[in-house]
């Protein structure tokens, strides 16, 4: 039996009625369980991946399977499934949890076998773990109205931060110091001062001259699915867009600044380590990309909206 009091982190409150997957089966949240060999938790040897879910769809699906795959790809890991049945557990997933709005969240480790650090030639099975989360998505847009403080940390992640792995001590360390001094994000700074990204989300900021900004793709970011969709939106609607680089300074000088991610659509930044942004309030280019963004996502649906 399960000790409902102390099971796997949830102290006081243990969720029910939540079902995950895990490798092959679906089990109740608070019982889902890798084996102690898994190298995702030995050697954060894992990739992740996350879909938001609004009213009872699915965005930009196809874009965070092309990044799941290129994730996999880049650390010599196959498909564990195809997408035709991971899409059918995603939905079955969204179903028996009743969510309509919320995120999705799945965890693909190389596998469990005997500790080595070397990738072993007979590659195990990869283990498969998914969990779906409801959000309140009037929590959300009341967080657009009022905007976000950040704070800047330096980025002390490794070299390959377009991979999305499990690897996220670095993002985890900086969050935690952005939470501490009352901020939303930790915005992170390279060693030559530019802006790389959130510890969980895209950064940008409106320029002078009111082009969007964002950092140009490299091994340095995640390749962020809003960030394109909304890059896609952007140029769609001829809004000037410029994908470089840009300093804390340039930041603090912008007109506005905003950060993006699959479970916050385009959220405005007011305070950068406690100096405004612009007027310090949401702008008007902040909200016309979330507009876009709004139109621009693509939304397949896996379950009853309402
Ligand atoms: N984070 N940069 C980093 C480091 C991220 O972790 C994320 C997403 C993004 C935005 O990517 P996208 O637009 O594809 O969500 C950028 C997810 C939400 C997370 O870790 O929970």
């Amino acid at each position: 039996m399960v000790d409902n009091q102390r099971f796997h982190g949830w102290p006081h409150r243990m969720p029910t009625g939540r079902w995950a997957y895990v490798n092959g089966r679906y089990v109740p949240h608070a019982r889902a369980a890798v084996h102690i060999e898994d190298r995702g938790l030995q050697f954060s040897d894992a990739i992740y991946e996350v879909w938001g879910l609004s009213d009872g769809a699915l965005l930009d699906e196809e874009e965070h399977f092309e990044r799941l795959e290129r994730s996999l790809r880049e650390l010599r890991m196959a498909m564990p499934m195809s997408r035709a049945s991971l899409n059918l557990v995603l939905a079955e997933l969204v179903r028996r949890n009743h969510i309509d709005n919320g995120i999705l969240y799945l965890q693909v480790t190389r596998g469990v076998v005997r500790r080595d650090h070397a990738i072993p030639n007979a590659q195990p099975r990869p283990s498969m773990i998914l969990t779906a989360r409801r959000m309140d998505p009037k929590m959300l847009a009341d967080r657009r109205k009022t905007g976000v403080k950040v704070v800047t940390r330096p980025d002390e992640r490794w070299a390959r931060c377009d991979i999305k792995s499990t690897s996220l001590l670095a993002n985890v360390l900086a969050k935690t110091a952005a939470r501490e001094e009352g901020a939303f994000e930790a915005w992170l700074i390279d060693r030559d001062g530019y802006v790389t990204e959130g510890s969980s989300t895209t950064a940008w900021i409106v320029d002078g001259e009111g082009r969007l900004v964002t950092r140009d793709l490299s091994n340095a970011i995640l390749p962020g699915v809003t960030r394109r969709v909304i890059l896609r939106a952007a140029a769609e609607a001829q809004m000037p867009v410029v994908e470089r680089k840009f300093t804390l300074a340039e930041a603090l000088s912008a007109r506005e600044a905003f950060i993006t991610a699959a479970t916050l659509g385009a959220t405005p930044v007011v305070r950068i380590d406690g100096k405004p942004v612009g007027e310090g309030k949401p702008g008007p280019v902040g909200r016309r990309i979330q507009e876009l963004y709004g139109v621009e996502s693509t939304r397949k649906t896996v379950a009853k909206g309402g």
